[in-house]
């Protein structure tokens, strides 16, 4: 079965890809490489011997986009394709809603013109803004507080309003399953594919296993006076092959329902607990034995205190259920970043 996988040369795409031939789909990538390289699909063509049909296509290319639905026989889509920079999208708005609001409006045209309705979108936790109570179910208020969490936002109600459109008995009912990922982190196991930020690493993680690799100096710590308990931000790391599975996992899903039945789920990607930055580093430097030097600096605007997710819906609806350890997702990172110091090269 033909699965298009947009942002498919990405951090979570790669991952994802690897999950798919995993489970014998047969994953076929877009992606423009505005955040990537071509290298992590090469990567995993070598690593599975087979070879994945990629087109250097941006989704907002809507000639391009029908001209690959036609040529192959898709039978789903899971929507990985979008800007994801928290402070970029505040200096650049239009870039964000342009690409991730405009592109899936064009995704989801295509789709619908050629009969396509089975649909597993990227979204996040950071639709819910800060929480008022934890851990945050599905049904907590939605507040994102910045242009990125907004574009997800809209897209999930752009995506809602699709599957009610189709609540009736209709040809080509929307199946939709909105995947809020909390903090992915890690790389396969295998050590071939990774993160590889451009730049200065915006995200903990990859700070960390650089700052280890000795590229960067130090980490920061965005602030050690948050009501949690050593004070520094607290959040539901998970890894990164977890959630690709859960993507196969939502895939099913979609495909079992009934072809006259609409759906649109909004469900939550985590594992249920929450660590500490203080604490994500000690555990990094025991399982990798290496010392990581800290500063604590101001709070990062924007950030919250706490955030960390109820998965029980993604296990009773999904039968999905995180299965690595925060041990397995630092220890993954630092292989990634041992075998990789320059990440995919250029
Ligand atoms: P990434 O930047 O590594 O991957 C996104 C991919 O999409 C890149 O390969 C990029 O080249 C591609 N892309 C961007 N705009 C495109 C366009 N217009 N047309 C075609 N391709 C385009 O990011 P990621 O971490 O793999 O994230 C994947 C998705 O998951 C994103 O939508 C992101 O918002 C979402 N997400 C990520 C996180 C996270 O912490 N990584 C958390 C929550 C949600
Ligand atoms: N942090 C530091 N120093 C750093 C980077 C981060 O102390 O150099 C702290 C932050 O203050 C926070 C924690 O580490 O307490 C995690 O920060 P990340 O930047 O790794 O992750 P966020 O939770 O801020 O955001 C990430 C993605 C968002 C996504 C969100 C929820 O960047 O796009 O997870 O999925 F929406």
């Amino acid at each position: 079965m033909k699965i298009l996988v947009t942002g498919g040369a990405g951090y979570i795409g790669v991952h994802t890809i690897l999950a798919l031939v995993n489970e014998g789909y047969i994953p076929i990538v877009v992606d423009n490489l505005s955040n990537s390289s071509i290298e992590g699909i090469r990567r995993i063509e070598k690593l599975k011997n087979t070879t994945i049909k990629t087109y250097i296509c941006d989704i907002r290319d809507a000639e391009y986009l029908s001209q690959i639905f036609s040529e192959n026989d898709i039978q789903g889509v899971i929507h990985l394709a979008g800007l994801k920079a928290v402070g970029e999208s505040c200096s650049d708005p239009i870039s964000y809603y342009d690409n991730n609001v405009s592109g899936t409006l064009v995704l989801l045209k295509t789709m619908e013109k050629l009969g396509v309705a089975n649909l597993i979108f990227s979204s996040s936790a950071t639709v819910y803004g800060n929480p008022k109570t934890l851990p945050i179910k599905e049904d907590a208020k939605l507040f994102p507080t910045n242009p990125y969490g907004q574009s997800k936002l809209m897209i999930e109600k752009i995506c809602q309003d699709l599957a009610n459109k189709t609540k009736l008995a209709s040809k080509n009912a929307w199946k939709i399953a909105l995947l809020r990922y909390f903090n992915p982190i890690g790389a396969d196991k295998s050590g071939v594919v990774g993160e590889d930020p451009k730049g200065t690493p915006n995200n903990v993680m990859p700070y960390i296993a650089q700052v280890a690799s000795g590229k960067l100096e130090r980490l920061s710590i965005f602030g050690n006076d948050y009501p949690t308990k050593d004070g520094t931000g607290i959040r539901d790391y998970i890894h990164v092959m977890d959630l690709a599975e859960g993507h196969v996992a939502a895939l099913r899903w979609v495909l079992s329902i009934k072809p006259l039945i609409s759906e649109c789920r909004a469900i939550n990607l985590g594992t249920g607990s929450g660590t500490s930055v203080l604490e994500l580093l000690s555990i990094f430097e025991k399982e990798t034995g290496v010392k990581v030097p800290y500063v604590y600096s101001l709070r990062r605007s924007g950030d919250i205190a706490s955030c960390f997710a109820d998965p029980s819906l993604a296990h009773s609806l999904l039968g999905w259920k995180a299965s690595r350890n925060m041990a397995q997702m630092v220890s993954d990172t630092w292989r990634w970043q041992e075998q990789n110091p320059s990440g995919y090269g250029e």
